[in-house]
Order: C-alpha cells, then structure tokens, then sequence
C-alpha cells in the first residue's frame, strides 16, 4: 500500500512572509563570503557577467520553478517530487532530484557551517576592539592564526549547528519570520556604509575596474563551471530548500477588502533575485578597493572576506560597533541560510513520522559530523589534498559546482517536459500570457541546455 504524505508544517501567513524566508535563504555566506573570493580567484569582470547571465537565464527560471512544483506538491521535496510523479503518470524515480537535493543540502550544511562558525569568532573580537588600527598584514596573520587553532573551531562550528537545528526543530515560521523582517534592512544598510567606507580609499577606482572590467580572455573551462554552481548556490537553487518553502506557501491569500487573491510566483521570484544580486555586487565594491588598498592579492581564497573587513573596521569612525554589528549579520545571513538547507531533510523525516525535534537533531549531528572535515581542513588535514583540494575544497565543489547545477537541470526538465503543461499554468497563474510563455521557453530549452552546454564546455576544457 502506498502511504498518503500530508502536509504538516504549516504555512507562511503572506507572500511577503515567503519572500522574506526565500531571501532569507537565498542572501548568505554566498553573497558575503563566497561570491567576492571566487570573483577574485577567477579574475573580476567577466566572470561577473558570465555569473549575471547564469542568474538570468537559468536562476530565475529554475527558481519559478522550485517554487510552483514545491507548491503544487506541499510537501518536503522528496515526496513532492514523487507525488508530481505519480500525478504526471511517469515513474517515481523522479524522487531522485529530492533525494539528490537531500544529499546536496547535507553536504553543504556540513561546510556552510564551518565556515560561518569564522562570523562567529570575529563578532567575539571585533566587540573586543581586536581589529582597531590593524594593518592588512597583521589581518592576515590574524585569520590565519585563527584557522590554525581547530578547538576554537570545532566550539563555534559546534554553536553554529546548535543554534541553526534549533530553529529547524521550532519549525521555520516560529522565529525566522520576525528575524528576517528586521535583519535583512540593516544588512543593506550596513552594506552601503561600507561601500561609502571603501569609496574613500585610493583603491576604489582599481576595485571597481576589478569587478566590472570584462576581460574574456581571462575566463577558464573552471571559471565557467564555477559560475554556473555559484548562480545555483547564491539563489539556493538545485537541491530543494527553495522547494521546501514554495511548499509552504498560499495559493490564495485575502486582501484588505476580504477578496482572495492570487500570489504570484514569479514576481515573488524577481525580488527575491534582485535582493540576492544586490547583496553581492554590494559585497564585491566593499571588498576590492580595500584589497588593492591594502597591496594584498585579489585571489585571497576564502579567507577574503576576513581579512578585508577587519582593514574596513578599523579606520573608519565608529569601526568598533559597525564591524560588530557586521559581523553579527553576517552570522544572521548565514543562520537564515543554514535553516532552509537543513530544513527539506528535516521535513521528510517528520512527514515520515519522526517528531520534529528528533529530525532536526539527527540532520544536524550528521551535518556537523561531516563538518568537522572541512573544520580540520584549514589546520591538521591542510596538506592533506586530492582531487580538486583540501576535504572542504572538495566537498564545497562537489555540492556546489556539480550537484546543485544537476539538481537544477532535472527540475527544470521535470517542470518543462514532464509535468502536465495545465498543472504548471494553472500553478503559476501569470497574468502575463507572453511572460509565461518565456518562462516556458527558457525552462524547457535555454536553462538546460545552457547548463548541459556551460558543463560539457568546462569538462572537456580542464581535461583538455
Ligand atoms: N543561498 C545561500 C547563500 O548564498 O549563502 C546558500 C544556500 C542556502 C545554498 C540554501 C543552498 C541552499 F539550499
Ligand atoms: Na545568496
């Protein structure tokens, strides 16, 4: 007998609760932490663009549809997926994007964590005034001696798993809601005044070239690969936390006058897009100038963020609390994207019959277990490397810049070709006939062939 899943989780109360979880999910260590470094490793302005044109035509269209196909089902991804199956009269198998995306999100809870446990320790000494009048070498040193010492690692990868489960355990919509509506403002606000910071110091100009110079002949087989995988990353796309939370929106929500409405996806899609995209730019134009100020090298690695920052802080007036405030976003952005990776295993196991609690417990011990490797990568296993680097190098691009980009193909032959083209329409509810019919064509044709095209092009160019 085939078991009935049903929904248990509860809903999002308007469109803008979803949107702000989504956004929630979406700004993180991506924008902040990885989007400048990688930008950096792999040479600015044209791997810009090629990661604005990721966003575009496969981001915003995977992203639309995540979201219907989520809704349409109402549950955790995986029984979503298998769900839309049956409904669309093709095999189960199908279920295999939500288990794909499972395993993707583990993975990168596991490393997200450890990485985002550095925001922890740098809120604990920018409040103490370790950054004040550093200079860029001493802030290199500085990161470094940190990554040198695994316990104090391990404490604050440990804290950092504690407090996200938690929230996972309390289900998404108890505390996320409110923290988000408040975070996400200041965060931006933050943001422009470290831009304004950075606008100030002679490597300005150099640093805002850096970004927007497009130099093809710059760009690699891996450049492209990673871009690819970043657009995926940064929109939380490909592995079902955005699925997760389209599962937990209305169709329908009242007006003031009492009249339902529908909520639209894709217009919900676009801001959430255009937040995330801002949030980056705005990481990099903070960035770059303090690097090229600093005479430090613009292929930092992923230590850019926590060496730049700390120069940042300690100038300019009102560094001490600005940078403690910065970094404690920094550690909110990350905590509001942890949650969502955690949160479609967590899901299926409770529609399975496991308590919440329990769920978020077992999800989070085998993530931090996992995590604990890529803790150790930057100390005890530093010299330890296979295949593309470090456990945590490989790792990170495994999940990132092969498995998210995967899951995102499968979803969008699945919304394109497979599912009944009335239930897509009829979910996504487009006022816009026209619109709707680019959404179709980028899904079915564009997005996957882009990224069949952008996967081939880079595996035959680093085997080449
Ligand atoms: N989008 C998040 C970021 O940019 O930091 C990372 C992320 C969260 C990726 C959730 C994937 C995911 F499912
Ligand atoms: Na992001």
């Amino acid at each position: 007998m085939k078991k009935e899943y049903k929904p248990v989780h509860g809903m999002w109360t308007s469109r803008w609760v979803f949107i702000l979880a989504a956004t929630g999910s979406a700004v993180g260590l991506g924008n902040i932490w990885r989007f400048p470094y990688i930008t950096g490793e792999y040479g600015g302005g044209a791997f810009v663009v090629l990661y604005l044109l990721c966003i575009a035509l496969m981001g915003i269209p995977i992203m639309v549809a995540e979201v219907m196909l989520g809704r349409r089902g109402g549950l955790s991804p995986i029984h979503t997926m298998s769900k839309l199956a049956e409904q669309s009269k093709v095999t189960r198998r199908w279920a295999g994007i939500g288990y794909l995306g499972a395993l993707s999100g583990f993975l990168i809870l596991s490393f997200y964590s450890a990485v985002a446990s550095w925001a922890l320790i740098y809120v604990w000494e920018a409040a103490q005034g370790v950054f004040q009048g550093i200079t860029a070498v001493q802030s290199k040193a500085h990161y470094e001696d940190m990554l040198a010492n695994p316990w104090l690692l391990l404490g604050s990868h440990t804290l950092f798993m504690v407090i996200t489960m938690g929230v996972v355990a309390l289900g998404v919509k108890q505390g996320l809601e409110r923290a988000v509506r408040v975070l996400m403002p200041v965060l931006f606000a933050l943001l422009v005044v470290l831009i304004g910071y950075a606008s100030t110091t002679p490597g300005f100009a150099e640093g805002v070239g850096f970004l927007f110079a497009f130099d093809f002949s710059k760009l690699s087989g891996e450049a492209v690969i990673v871009a690819l995988g970043q657009a995926f990353f940064t929109l939380s796309l490909g592995m079902g936390a955005i699925m997760a939370y389209g599962a937990y929106m209305p169709r329908e929500i009242k007006d003031k006058s009492g009249r339902s409405r529908p909520v639209s996806i894709v217009s919900s899609v676009i801001t959430i897009a255009v937040l995330d995209t801002l949030v980056a730019l705005g990481a990099g134009l903070a960035m770059f100038p303090l690097l090229f100020t600093g005479g430090l090298e613009v292929g930092q690695g992923p230590g850019m963020m926590f060496v730049t920052l700390p120069l940042a802080f300690g100038q300019m007036p009102g560094g001490l609390l600005f940078g403690t405030l910065f970094f404690v976003l920094v550690v909110c952005a990350a905590w509001s994207s942890s949650i969502s990776l955690g949160e479609p295993m967590a899901a299926w196991l409770v529609e399975r019959g496991l308590g919440r609690g329990t769920a978020a417990l077992a999800v989070g011990l085998a993530a931090w277990l996992l995590g604990v490797g890529s803790v150790l990568s930057f100390n005890v296993w530093k010299e330890h490397e296979f295949l593309v680097g470090t456990f945590f190098d490989n790792i990170e691009f495994l999940s990132t810049s092969v498995m998210l980009p995967l899951g995102g193909l499968l979803i969008a032959i699945f919304a394109g070709w497979v599912m009944k083209e009335t239930h897509a329409r009829k979910e996504l509810a487009m006022k816009s006939f026209p619109l709707y019919l680019i959404w179709r064509a980028l899904v079915r044709v564009v997005s996957p062939t882009a990224v069949i095209a952008l996967f081939i092009y880079s595996l035959w160019s680093v085997l080449a």
